[in-house]
């Protein structure tokens, strides 16, 4: 049987990698999209045996190529997406312009489906443009093409993330921890394997649902999260509820570095739990498991962030 092609924009991310490892090694053909190989190519290249992966630079987005590559595939998979704006790249162009063109090219093409990342907890935060952007990137997409999947992740973890491993340095750092909302926002933490398996089920047609929330075994506060991500890394430090004018103007000045650590917009963000709506289905719903807990899992990678890294543990320190 000739393997299936995928096509997937977005492919160097956290998600993208371990998503390409597991479509291979499952004898699916995977044709990766960068905007830069010179950059990206190294880490993209390493993901999948010689023959499963083709790598395209696309430094625009150039219609008749993208186009040219659905022609190719069979499955499309968007997992564009960005935290912050800088200059043109803008919330609109990426969550809601770029959706609405590769659903309709995807109609166009009459493609078997697009899966199509968007994110959890989004529909009440009407103030965050991050939020109204992916918001109306899943309508638009709902609306262009029958065959489309919208996958609405809580927030995603591995030792690739942006989460853990930036908050970990954080707390190595800072002598406290500032906490917005008195750290009450909660959050369903899915490790982004159990992720990779969902989007996989997805591809293998374990269920027809067109939108499913994504979301790990546990609730967990952003304070609890924090208080866990210090054990393991067995530091401890002052966490100190900050007033909201205080924590935007800080996020303001971090606003000026070409990478933010936070940004207005994700406070505004932040107020909303980051839980399943009721609105849609879970993966839990539809026996899709996600199954990996959150305290063992960053354990596995925590020891980067621990003074005398792997062999500081008393286990080792006994023998
Ligand atoms: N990680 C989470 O916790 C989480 C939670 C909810 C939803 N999601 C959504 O899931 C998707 C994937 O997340 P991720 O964590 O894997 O993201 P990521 O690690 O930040 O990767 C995103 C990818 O988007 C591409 N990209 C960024 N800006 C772009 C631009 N201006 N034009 C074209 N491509 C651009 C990059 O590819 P190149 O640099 O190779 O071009 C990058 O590999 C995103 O849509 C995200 O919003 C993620």
């Amino acid at each position: 049987m000739k393997p299936k092609e995928i096509l997937v924009f977005g492919a160097s991310g956290q998600i993208g990698r371990h998503l390409i490892r597991k479509l291979t090694k499952n004898n699916y053909k995977v044709i990766a999209v960068t905007r830069n190989i010179h950059q990206k190519g190294y880490i993209l290249k390493t993901q999948a045996n010689p023959g499963y992966l083709e790598i395209v630079e696309l430094t625009y987005f150039n219609l008749e190529k993208i186009k040219s590559l659905l022609d190719e595939c069979s499955i499309c998979i968007n997992l564009i997406g960005i935290l912050f704006e800088k200059r043109k790249n803008l919330f609109k162009n990426i969550h809601t312009d770029f959706p609405d063109l590769l659903s309709k090219l995807s109609a166009e093409k009459n493609i078997e489906k697009l899966i199509h990342l968007s994110s959890l907890g989004i529909e009440k935060s009407l103030d965050s443009n991050y939020a109204i952007s992916k918001l109306e990137g899943e309508n638009k997409i709902r609306n262009n093409f029958k065959r489309a999947v919208v996958l609405k992740p809580s927030i995603v973890y591995s030792v690739d993330d942006n989460f853990t491993t930036n908050f970990m340095t954080l707390l190595n750092r800072l002598p406290f921890m500032p906490l917005y909302y008195d750290g009450k926002t909660k959050f369903a933490p899915l490790h982004v394997t159990d992720l990779a398996q969902i989007i996989f089920d997805v591809v293998e047609e374990k269920t027809n649902e067109h939108t499913i929330e994504c979301i790990g075994p546990e609730i967990i506060s952003f304070k609890n999260i924090i208080l866990k991500l210090l054990k393991t890394i067995d530091k401890k430090r002052l966490l100190i509820p900050l007033p909201l004018k205080v924590g935007k103007m800080i996020a303001r000045l971090f606003e000026i570095m070409p990478n933010p650590l936070i940004t207005v917009d994700q406070i505004n963000l932040l107020k909303y739990d980051n839980i399943p709506s009721g609105k849609y289905k879970t993966n839990f719903d539809i026996g899709l498991k996600a199954n990996k807990i959150f305290d063992e899992e960053i354990e596995k990678y925590s020891y980067n962030w621990r003074t005398g890294g792997q062999f500081s543990r008393d286990k080792f320190q006994k023998n």
